[in-house]
């Protein structure tokens, strides 16, 4: 390929997180300005981490549903045939609700653990016309916040610490731009294995390290490396973009059907997308 023909192709794919960095740098100004002269507890500047969500949590609230307009590959296929007890890891404020048939869920669990989120999220399962059948959890998707909330909500028998306490419970589990920014990934990917009934469906599209060495590209693979250097799991609530998701997902347990389907292999944000079908 000629060289401006690459620079049109590559140049604008590889500098969009760029853009997205910006406008969480302003979110997380206006958190502090907020903070200081809304709220009057500038104390609270001190919990960096707390910081760190909120600004998050407002940088979603003002965008989440413009950056859920386009969604890679066979996604709305996949989360349209969902069905049964379905347990969804970080729905943010469920801008994707809306793309899943309510009629075909029986009951839904959204793992959220950003309180902000949670009136918006609550009414977008309204809309999506879930009524009754959705039940928001203030919780994360590591066993250890998890197992607790599902407790608390009547769905799991027994209670304790990591994804074991019960397995076999929801017939999918759904994670969507999600698994990038939970705790140890790992062991977190593992309790939700454990809570996947035999037979039962996990619905993925997330973005995950670029895979250089087959279908990606070592551009991409050196972009990531520096959009995490400068900043990027600071300024986006935790989330990395150096992940070895898939990885993680096939040492989970033993799968009948794993199909990821890598979409923009060759970009710094690159996604997997696709199902995987626990063995029965
Ligand atoms: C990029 S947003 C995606 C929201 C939604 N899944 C979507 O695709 O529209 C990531 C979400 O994960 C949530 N989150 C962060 N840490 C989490 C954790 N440990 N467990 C579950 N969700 C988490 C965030 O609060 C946020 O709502």
């Amino acid at each position: 390929m000629a060289p401006p023909a690459w620079i049109a192709d590559n140049i604008p794919t590889l500098l969009r997180p760029l853009l997205l960095m910006a406008i969480a740098t302003y979110h997380f100004i206006m958190t502090i300005l907020e903070i200081i002269f809304v709220e009057r507890q500038p104390a609270k500047l001190f919990d960096i981490t707390g910081l760190r969500f909120k600004a998050f949590a407002r940088l979603w609230t003002y965008n989440g549903e413009a950056m859920s307009v386009e969604m890679p590959g066979p996604f709305d296929e996949l989360v349209s045939k969902c069905q049964g007890v379905v347990l969804d890891i970080g729905p943010g404020s469920g801008e994707l609700l809306k793309r899943f048939n309510a009629q075909h869920i029986s009951a839904m669990y959204g793992a959220e653990p950003a309180t902000p989120l949670h009136p918006k999220l609550i009414k977008n399962a309204e809309k999506a016309g879930f009524g009754g059948k959705y039940h928001a959890l203030i919780c994360g998707g590591e066993p250890e916040s998890l197992i607790p909330a599902l407790y608390k909500s009547g769905i799991l028998g027994q209670s304790g610490t990591g994804g074991t306490a019960e397995s076999g419970v929801f017939d999918e589990i759904c994670c969507l731009r999600v698994l990038c920014g939970v705790p140890h990934p790992q062991q977190t990917i593992k309790g939700l294995y454990a809570l996947l009934k035999p037979g039962g469906r996990m619905v993925i599209c997330e973005h995950v390290v670029n895979p250089w060495r087959t279908e990606g590209s070592m551009l991409g693979r050196l972009v990531q490396f520096l959009y995490t250097i400068i900043g990027w799991p600071f300024l986006m609530g935790g989330c990395e973009l150096q992940r070895h998701t898939p990885e993680f997902l096939r040492e989970a347990g033993e799968w009948e059907k794993f199909d990821l389907e890598y979409v923009g292999p060759k970009e710094a944000v690159p996604f997997v997308v696709g199902e995987l079908i626990k063995k029965a």
